[in-house]
């Protein structure tokens, strides 16, 4: 029933009092939606400074955004401006973060099944590090030999972090690192650094270790696990640097809360503090979700109210499963509001679904929105801005959403709409 909650909107976001109508940067949100066509993504920029500044100032120099959750070439830009390093994990995300001018040395390259060719661009490039993921990984690196090269290796800490299935990475039956209750880690560190610490091997420098539980965390604890799991490890190798990866929860619902950055950083260092790791070592992370998701939100046009009587009503939207596959994915939940009266009782149930021919595409199941939702209405999903454009298809040839960057009353295509003749682009 209530009004879509405050805390679920971009720091921009104001309510214009006499009309009622959304704006965000500065700029109204039906504007926008006239000027640039739906379904959009409509970042806002200052949202997305204030989180990297913050990502700086609690974890320190080294920190890495997770570019996984939202990439293009003016996102690689602004991380990079704000201080941070950019996680890339593909030859495909290296390419853009390496075009949009961040020096290599800011890199760090991720990866379970890098190819010879993706690493030999990373090292040419001059990658910053390269986190190592498995043996057959050390074989390619050997192959290459740049024994400069930094490294870190990828560890499996054992930890099941209380979360979705599809993003947990931290357990023992993992695609990713190395484990290390089965000894493979260790075995890993061997071939990476048969000499004293500090000492290049054939496949490069081993230079820290890193580690990944999962993604969408909303219980810090679950950090104390990791440091634990990690922390006997770690010390005894020796080495200058350990990062924690990413994941912290982001709130995407009515009821949810997410911890803040501060409170995380300070919880896996006071947990490093107290299980051993050496004062002085570099502790970082790679936050993605927790920088882009609630930068955004996502505008529609509603095209259909379907009622089905005594089951429930269907709203459709001209998007849907590709441009935010994250609820068919893992059943994950949204909000909606209309950006025309963002203040407005949401007493009308509804699930919203996309245009494709699959039944699965929904994009807010049960919805409350507003009783006089109309055919030709905005409709917005508040916290869309990590992993919706990233995971975009074309699926049913829909063409992908354009991106909008918002401040200060100005608004930046940064990533154009695509459109019907790129749809053919590939076809020969
Ligand atoms: C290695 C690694 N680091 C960082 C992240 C970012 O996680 P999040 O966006 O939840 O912060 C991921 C996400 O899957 C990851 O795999």
């Amino acid at each position: 029933m209530t009004p879509l909650p405050r805390h679920l909107l971009p720091l921009t976001a104001a309510i214009d009092e006499q009309t009622g109508r959304l704006r965000i940067g500065g700029l109204d949100l039906l504007d926008l939606a006239a000027e640039y066509g739906t379904p959009l993504f409509v970042y806002d920029e200052e949202h997305l400074r204030q989180r990297c500044r913050e990502a700086r100032q609690v974890w320190g120099d080294g920190v890495a955004y997770a570019s996984k959750a939202f990439l293009c070439k003016a996102m690689a830009t602004l991380a990079y401006e704000e201080g941070l390093h950019v996680d890339v994990s593909t030859g495909g995300e290296l390419h853009v973060a390496l075009s949009a001018g961040v020096p290599g040395e800011r890199l760090v390259l991720h990866g379970n099944n890098k190819s010879e060719s993706e690493l030999q661009a990373a090292i040419e490039a001059g990658v910053g590090r390269i986190v190592v993921d498995s043996f057959d990984e050390i074989d390619r690196l050997e192959r290459l030999g740049h024994r400069d090269q930094k490294l870190l290796i990828r560890v499996t800490p054992g930890v099941a972090a209380h979360t979705h299935e599809y993003v947990m990475t931290g357990q023992d039956d993992s695609k990713f690192g190395f484990g290390l209750a089965s000894g493979q880690a260790a075995q890993a560190v061997e071939r990476l650094r048969p000499g004293k610490p500090g000492e290049a091997g054939k496949a490069g420098t081993l230079v820290g270790v890193h580690a990944h539980i999962g993604s969408q965390i909303f219980l810090l604890h679950s950090f104390v696990k990791e440091v634990e799991a990690l922390a006997e490890f770690f010390t005894a190798l020796e080495l200058p640097e350990l990062c924690v990866g990413g994941g912290l929860g982001v709130a995407y619902v009515e009821g949810e809360e997410s911890p803040p950055m501060e409170q995380w950083s300070a919880t896996v260092k006071r947990a490093c503090h107290d299980h051993g790791i050496p004062t002085g070592t570099r502790i970082t992370a790679e936050p993605g979700r927790t920088i882009a998701a609630a930068a955004a939100i996502t505008l529609y046009t509603v095209g259909t109210i379907k009622d089905l009587p005594g089951i429930r009503t269907y709203v459709s939207v001209d998007g849907g499963m590709s441009d935010n596959p994250r609820p068919v994915l893992y059943g994950s939940g949204y909000e909606a509001f209309l950006p025309r009266a963002a203040n407005a009782e949401r007493p009308r149930a509804a699930t919203i679904v996309g245009k494709h021919c699959e039944s699965g595409d929904v994009i807010v199941r049960d919805a409350r929105l507003p009783i006089d939702l109309a055919v030709g209405d905005i409709l917005a999903t508040p916290v869309t801005g990590a992993y919706g454009h990233s995971m975009a298809s074309n699926y049913n040839k829909v063409p992908r959403p354009a991106v909008v960057f918002v401040q200060d009353g100005e608004a930046r295509v940064v990533v154009r709409r695509e459109t019907l003749d790129d749809l053919l682009r590939n076809d020969l």
